[in-house]
């Protein structure tokens, strides 16, 4: 067959956008264990993989496959797409999910939006910090929740592991710790 080229190099992928860059060292697959607690349920452990996207720097398979989503967007507005997906640790039988956006600002703030498999929606602002690698956001909406009226999250990246910390409010309960989780890059 004429026209490819066996042994090309493959194009090289478009560079990050200038607004992106500061949180790339968020991008790929991530995985490790998380526990779970609140004051009125029992606390428990999970497994979770995390993915951060671009169309600019991700080119695995699964990565393509949200690219081919984003690619009307991304080719004009700066955005990380965001999956999440856990599992019970002793079965393996999946857990909670979500996925969203962040759009990180030239001035150091950023938009999340989350959108989770129990049906809650999320809209977080916070702030970035890209030398410390660490990430605050606080939830200026909660919707579709019935007993949930805040959530904060802190990410943070500490000798190439990433840990993150989500507190929650509910209507009973002031804002105490729900999830913690360390991952690695894998
Ligand atoms: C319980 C919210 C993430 C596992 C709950 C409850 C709420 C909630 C409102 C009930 C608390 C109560 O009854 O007082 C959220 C929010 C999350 C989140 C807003 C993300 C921001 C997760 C994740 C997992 C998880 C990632 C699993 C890895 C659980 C479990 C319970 C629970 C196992 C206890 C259920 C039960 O005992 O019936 N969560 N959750 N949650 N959540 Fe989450």
């Amino acid at each position: 067959m004429e026209g490819r080229s066996v042994g090309s190099s493959p194009a090289p992928p478009p560079p990050l956008h200038p607004a992106i860059a500061p949180l790339s060292y968020l991008l790929g697959r991530w995985r490790g264990q998380g526990e779970g607690g609140f004051p009125t349920i029992n606390s428990f452990a999970y497994g979770e993989e995390l993915l951060f996207s671009h169309s600019g720097k991700v080119a695995s398979l699964i990565s393509l496959c949200v690219l081919l989503f984003l690619d009307l967007i991304s080719l004009e507005q700066p955005v990380i797409a965001y999956s999440q997906k856990t599992w019970k640790l002793a079965s393996g039988e999946p857990m909670h999910a979500e996925s969203g956006y962040w759009r990180p600002k030239p001035d150091g703030s950023i938009e999340v939006v989350i959108a989770q498999s129990t049906g809650l929606v999320e809209v977080q602002k916070g702030t970035y910090d890209a030398e410390n690698k660490i990430v605050t956001l606080q939830s200026e909406l909660v919707g579709n929740a019935s007993k949930v009226k805040e959530i904060t999250r802190v990410f943070e990246v500490v000798n190439g592991e990433l840990s993150y910390v989500v507190q929650m409010a509910t209507v009973i309960t002031n804002l105490q710790p729900h999830l913690k989780a360390l991952l690695k890059k894998v």
